[in-house]
């Protein structure tokens, strides 16, 4: 039985002896240091879209439309795609804006912005700009976006970073304006949680491995999702910065999202 194998059997046994023994195992790294996340998914830049599409069965996708869906973007508004990756929501909203209106999309990693500035230009009817920037200490105007969304750009910040997000976003919400956000989430069930957990940590990193990627990257990724296990601590510091915030569940809570509005004054 070859390395790999072996440790997958071994983490296997143990998790299903002990379901919680996964949170011992979290290892000790700057984890939420934004050079280090940077630096994180600047080397899995070119590998993380078809890793993604691949690992997850499509479901990412499908969690995308929904957390699109549920901003209720309409022709003309300024849309805010944070965390945006390779602007891997774009297509989806822009089928709301119809080439009108404006998308700002932030990320801090200059690999994935260069490849969503190269989606720009596939999309020559729509007003976007790429903010090479850090959400926690971003530079957009306050109340300024009609919608907000993200996808899957949440597990990277630590409880304190969650926070900061939080009020950023209340901060740059336009009074009445709508926010969307998804994250993948750990599982209340304790089956469904051994099963998802095992794909995470040792099932997707073996797939970015046959992509090319490196392995110990996509094992991360399920790291940060231990650390983060579902979207409601960040709703309540939603919450707590005076937003209408509502919780919801997909496919079994293996992704949670937070959908809500900045009150009219
Ligand atoms: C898992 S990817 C998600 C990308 C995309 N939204 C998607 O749906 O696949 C997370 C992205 O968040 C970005 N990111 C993480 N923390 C950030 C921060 N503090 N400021 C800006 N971007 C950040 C990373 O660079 C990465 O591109």
């Amino acid at each position: 039985m070859g390395n790999e194998m072996q440790t997958m059997v071994v983490s296997f046994r143990t998790l299903v002896a002990n379901p919680l023994s996964y949170q011992t195992m979290l290892p000790q790294k700057p984890l939420f240091e934004p050079k280090f996340v940077c630096e994180l998914f600047s080397q899995m830049s070119k590998t993380y879209g078809l890793v993604n599409l691949v690992s997850s069965f499509g479901f990412s996708h499908l969690w995308r439309k929904q957390c699109v869906k549920l901003a209720q973007i309409e022709s003309g508004m300024t849309v805010y795609d944070l965390m945006t990756g390779m602007g891997e929501c774009w297509h989806l909203i822009n089928r709301r804006l119809t080439n009108e209106g404006n998308l700002v999309a932030l990320d801090f990693c200059p690999e994935m912005c260069r490849q969503a500035e190269a989606k720009q230009a596939g999309m020559p009817g729509l007003n976007s700009q790429v903010l090479q920037e850090d959400f926690l200490n971003n530079s957009l105007p306050s109340a300024s976006a009609d919608r907000i969304v993200s996808s899957f750009g949440l597990k990277t910040f630590s409880p304190a970073q969650k926070e900061i997000a939080a009020q950023q976003i209340q901060r740059i919400l336009k009074p009445g304006g709508l926010f969307s956000l998804i994250e993948i989430s750990v599982p209340q069930h304790p089956l469904l949680k051994i099963f998802y957990m095992f794909y995470l940590n040792h099932v997707i990193p073996l797939i970015g491995k046959l992509f090319l990627g490196d392995p110990n990257n996509y094992k991360l990724l399920g790291t940060y999702t231990q650390h983060f296990q579902n979207a409601q601590t960040m709703g309540q510091h939603l919450e707590a910065t005076g937003l209408i915030v509502q919780y919801q569940s997909h496919f079994f809570g293996c992704a949670t999202s937070l959908v809500g509005k900045k009150p009219e004054r």
